[in-house]
């Protein structure tokens, strides 16, 4: 989209309120709110340090979220991570459950509420000690799928969940860029473990899940956790023992280091 001098003035509110979505529409790393180089994350134009700890919804009720969140608060944290949990939320192909413990908007509401930020990591496989890894079984029956790889059946369903759970934030006004709460979110998980075993549709299965990630237009960075090749402008994150010391760095200099999981012990 190109911005046209002569157009009047009394246009010109509307050009800048525009201005966020245009500057990710042309494929900028800049969200309205939420942006980053070498050395950090900046929100609202303020580098941040932040300390992050995951609640996953479903394994609690929604009656316990608020003090959940709460005491994580207290504990110091400023973002409230939680993977996406596919087989729960679409049982059947095309038939969603967003109700009681697998209400992710009304989580996400919870978190905004005591001022935090989110990390929503899609995946959507997730792995997560989750029954299959988070897909539905149901994937399994789909003809000619190769699960995580450069393969067309499997890319519909990806794209299919990740595309309705990113219009559902937006529609209720959740990413950052729109000012909610959601400041990151994360497409894949630890996928370079296995990438090797899909030969050259490895890559480009990586390649196809950064761009179709980034295409959504969230407002906000994604990240791809444990995955060196993770594409621009995705940030390639740490889950491991100790990253401060044996995170091998973000795969651009213009990239911040971030750790999606920092183990204690193995
Ligand atoms: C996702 O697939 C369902 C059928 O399973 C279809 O009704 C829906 O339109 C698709 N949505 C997108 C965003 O492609
Ligand atoms: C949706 O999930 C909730 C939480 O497990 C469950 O109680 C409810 O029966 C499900 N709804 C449908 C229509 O399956
Ligand atoms: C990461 O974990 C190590 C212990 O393995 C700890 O010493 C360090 O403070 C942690 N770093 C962050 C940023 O939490």
């Amino acid at each position: 989209m190109e911005w046209r001098q002569s157009w009047r003035p009394w246009l010109r509110l509307f050009v800048m309120a525009a201005a966020a979505v245009v500057i990710t529409q042309e494929g900028c790393v800049c969200g309205g709110d939420v942006t980053y180089d070498g050395r950090s994350l900046i929100i609202k134009g303020e580098r941040r340090i932040l300390f992050s700890g995951s609640i996953h919804y479903p394994r609690s009720t929604p009656e316990m979220w608020g003090s959940l969140i709460g005491k994580a608060k207290e504990g110091g944290l400023d973002v409230i991570q939680t993977y996406v949990f596919w087989n729960l939320h679409e049982p059947q192909p095309g038939q969603y459950n967003f109700s009681g413990r697998y209400d992710l908007v009304k989580f996400m509401k919870e978190i905004q509420a005591q001022g935090l930020y989110a990390c929503l990591r899609i995946g959507p496989f997730i792995e997560s000690e989750w029954t299959y890894g988070g897909f539905p079984f149901w994937l399994h029956d789909v003809p000619d799928i190769v699960y995580r790889s450069d393969n067309e059946p499997f890319k519909f369903y990806m794209q299919n969940f990740t595309t309705k759970i990113v219009n559902m934030m937006k529609s209720e006004g959740l990413y950052a860029s729109q000012g909610g709460p959601i400041i990151l979110s994360q497409i894949e998980n630890e996928y370079q473990n296995i990438e090797a075993a899909f030969h050259e549709k490895g890559p480009a299965y990586v390649r196809w899940a950064a761009q179709m990630a980034v295409e959504l237009q969230t407002g906000v960075p994604w990240v791809m956790c444990k995955q060196t090749d993770a594409p621009d402008p995705v940030i390639n994150t740490c889950n491991g023992m100790r990253c401060g010391q044996t995170f091998g760095g973000p795969n651009s200099p213009n990239k911040p280091s971030l750790w999606t999981e920092n183990w204690t012990s193995l």
